[in-house]
């Protein structure tokens, strides 16, 4: 079952996006055009992730892959209630209830492991870390292909020495989380095309570059770096097949978001996403503490997205937000193809 990535039809990997974002249509779609589809099985059970496995098998006989958040030990406790104790005011304004306290969370890791084991697929890639080598080494033997993804020289090494089959080498143009492995190191800022020719630099493995990929040219240029492929989340968040929510989708293109920053406020690790009221209340405030802010700030953020109050969601965004086109992901697929071997 072995997924050779530098031998995709279409060299176009569709991110995994948690959160809503990724559907079974969507990577689907992308398996259509001959790239690599993937679902995104963070904030899922191992049983909803299953199902989407299944739904998706369903409508591709192609390769595709599922991504896991990799979970990291529990936060200081204090850190957490002092944010909350600063989001309070802002909570009651809205007439929203805070959690008192975050129990302890894996992302239901070991349950999706055993799943995967059970019922293997092609392709798993890991995100915020990497497997065990035990982990690594039977999901190996299961036939899945693996992919570590990586911000750095240090993190590139550690994933061949945890035995992945590829890495996925995120850049700080990146939309949505920052993979960094270890969720209270400051992210790194060589833009993608340095950071693949530092990490070409320590391993032969096939290298996906990710960040801030949104047209022809910019693929191609991260081709002519050595990867052997492009991963793209923000260039389909507006595609038909995408689950983003229609507010999400309007402000990718609304001029009045003039910005992407990285921010903790949201979630307690880095993420990348348009700037708005929120950002700049809470920016100094927010602690390292994944996934306890998450589930702290959950109430508000479904709160204003409800109401499409923009001011106060996470809208995850590459800084090639700007260039999102809408129609089928396939269509997005073959045109920015197209457009990079031009
Ligand atoms: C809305 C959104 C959700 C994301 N969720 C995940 C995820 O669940 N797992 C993951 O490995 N990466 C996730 N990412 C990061 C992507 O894998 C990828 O690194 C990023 O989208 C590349 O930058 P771009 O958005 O500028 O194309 C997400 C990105 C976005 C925009």
């Amino acid at each position: 079952m072995t997924v050779d990535l530098a031998q995709l039809a279409v060299p176009v990997v569709a991110a995994p996006m948690a959160g809503g974002s990724s559907t079974p249509q969507l990577a689907a779609a992308v398996n259509s055009a001959g790239g690599l589809g993937f679902l995104a099985a963070g904030y899922r059970s191992a049983a909803a992730t299953a199902e989407q496995i299944a739904v998706l098998r369903s409508l591709t006989d192609r390769p595709f892959g599922v991504n896991l958040f990799v979970p990291a030990a529990p936060a200081d406790p204090a850190a957490v209630s002092a944010y909350r104790a600063r989001l309070l005011p802002e909570a009651e304004r809205r007439g929203v209830e805070l959690p008192v306290s975050v129990a302890p969370d894996r992302d239901d890791w070991d349950a999706k492991i055993a799943a995967l084991l059970a019922d293997p697929v092609p392709v798993v890639s890991y995100t915020f870390g990497l497997p065990s080598p035990a982990e690594a080494a039977a999901l190996r033997a299961a036939g899945s292909t693996q992919i570590g993804t990586v911000t750095s020289a240090a993190e590139a090494l550690a994933a061949v020495a945890a035995g992945m089959d590829a890495l996925c080498v995120q850049g700080p143009e990146a939309g949505g989380h920052r993979a960094t492995h270890r969720a209270d190191a400051t992210p790194g800022s060589t833009p993608l095309l340095g950071l693949l020719t530092e990490i070409r630099r320590v391993t032969d493995l096939p290298l996906i570059a990710a960040g801030g990929l949104g047209d022809g040219p910019a693929i191609a240029a991260a081709l002519r770096a050595g990867a052997v492929a492009v991963q793209l989340g923000t260039a389909y968040l507006r595609s038909d097949e995408s689950g983003a929510s229609p507010t999400h989708q309007a402000a990718l293109v609304d001029g009045r978001f003039t910005e992407t920053v990285v921010t903790k406020v949201f979630t307690g690790r880095p993420a990348r996403g348009l700037r708005n009221a929120f950002i700049d209340r809470y920016q100094p405030y927010a602690p390292t503490a994944y996934p306890e802010v998450h589930h702290l700030t959950q109430p508000l953020r479904a709160a204003a997205a409800k109401r499409a109050d923009t001011d106060a969601m996470h809208l995850w965004a590459g800084t090639a937000h700007p260039l999102t086109r809408t129609g089928p992901a396939a269509d997005i697929t073959r045109a920015l193809w197209r457009e990079a071997r031009v």
